[in-house]
């Protein structure tokens, strides 16, 4: 079937209480393991795409294999812009086919970011393209700073609530806690903060930085209302893995498909896991 928005994915989550994966794609191969894991699982699901990813494979690229992966597959699928921290980028992505953007305004005021939110949501809607605010700052993995620190950037639950109020965004990513990239410990969600947010908030919960937390700390996440959670370091983990092994099984491998077959592979087991994860039996 045809791309489809973001926003009834999650609304379909919500009543049934899971959440959507939204898995990020760097190459047609990791299209397809997203694609075949949803198939296999019977689930729906997010493709995401960052300015990173445009940038290496292409917006027209990323685009097409997208919609002929959904057209090919019986699951409904979104593709969404991951990070997006420009107006004009969000603008581009919703004039090329993008059926959901997230507009990052998160190092921006408050007002600033309402501001630009707002400007993005001017041209998604009218488009039919959901819209993805955020709210809070993700640290990376390897910033070292203060758990103090840290929690001056976690989401304020009364911002929250104001930002969406103000904006009316279909999904706010929130910061309690989990950080891009492979952690170096384990990670502390502030879920009392989590629960609090969704107490004050109408609009869905996204968790980012979500490849290295606990199962148990997802399920829980879940469980107080997160409906879109985040997985991008997770795949490239068992895709480079897979690769590697395969080079390391044949050094003097010519025919990229040798290698590049495996890496799709394991991609693909990992995507379903999570995916079973995130939806918790309840599709
Ligand atoms: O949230 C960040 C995603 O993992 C994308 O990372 O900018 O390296 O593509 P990237
Ligand atoms: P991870 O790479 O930590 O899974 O984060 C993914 C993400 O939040 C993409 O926006
Ligand atoms: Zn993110």
């Amino acid at each position: 079937m045809p791309l489809v928005a973001m926003k009834p994915l999650l609304a379909a989550a919500e009543a049934k209480k899971y959440a959507v994966g939204a898995f990020n794609c760097n190459n047609m191969e990791i299209i397809q393991a997203i694609i075949n894991a949803a198939e296999a699982e019977h689930a729906p699901v997010i493709i995401q795409a960052s300015q990173g990813a445009i940038k290496y494979a292409g917006l027209e690229y990323i685009v097409a294999l997208t919609r002929i992966a959904a057209e090919q597959a019986s699951v409904p699928v979104a593709l969404h812009l991951d990070h997006g921290t420009s107006f004009e980028q969000c603008q581009q992505c919703v004039e090329k086919g993008f059926t959901s953007v997230m507009i990052d305004g998160s190092k921006h005021s408050l007002e600033d970011n309402i501001a630009l939110t707002k400007k993005v949501l001017a041209v998604a809607r009218p488009a039919g393209v959901s819209v993805e605010g955020e709210l809070g700052k993700l640290t990376g993995t390897e910033d070292d700073i203060y758990v103090s620190e840290k929690e001056s950037m976690y989401t304020d639950p009364k911002e929250a609530k104001y930002f969406v109020e103000q904006t009316q965004v279909d999904a706010l990513a929130i910061a309690i806690g989990t950080a891009h990239g492979q952690y170096k410990g384990e990670p502390k969600l502030d879920l009392e903060r989590l629960s609090e947010i969704v107490k004050l908030v109408n609009v869905p919960i996204v968790l980012h930085g979500s490849s290295g937390v606990p199962d148990e700390a997802i399920l829980e996440a879940i469980e107080r209302g997160v409906r879109k959670v985040n997985i991008d370091t997770n795949i490239r983990e068992h895709f480079m893995g897979a690769l590697s092994d395969a080079l390391k099984a044949n050094p003097h491998e010519l025919d990229p498909r040798k290698v590049l077959g495996p890496a799709r592979a394991g991609a693909t087991e990992i995507i379903r896991e999570k995916i079973r994860l995130f939806s918790r039996g309840k599709l």
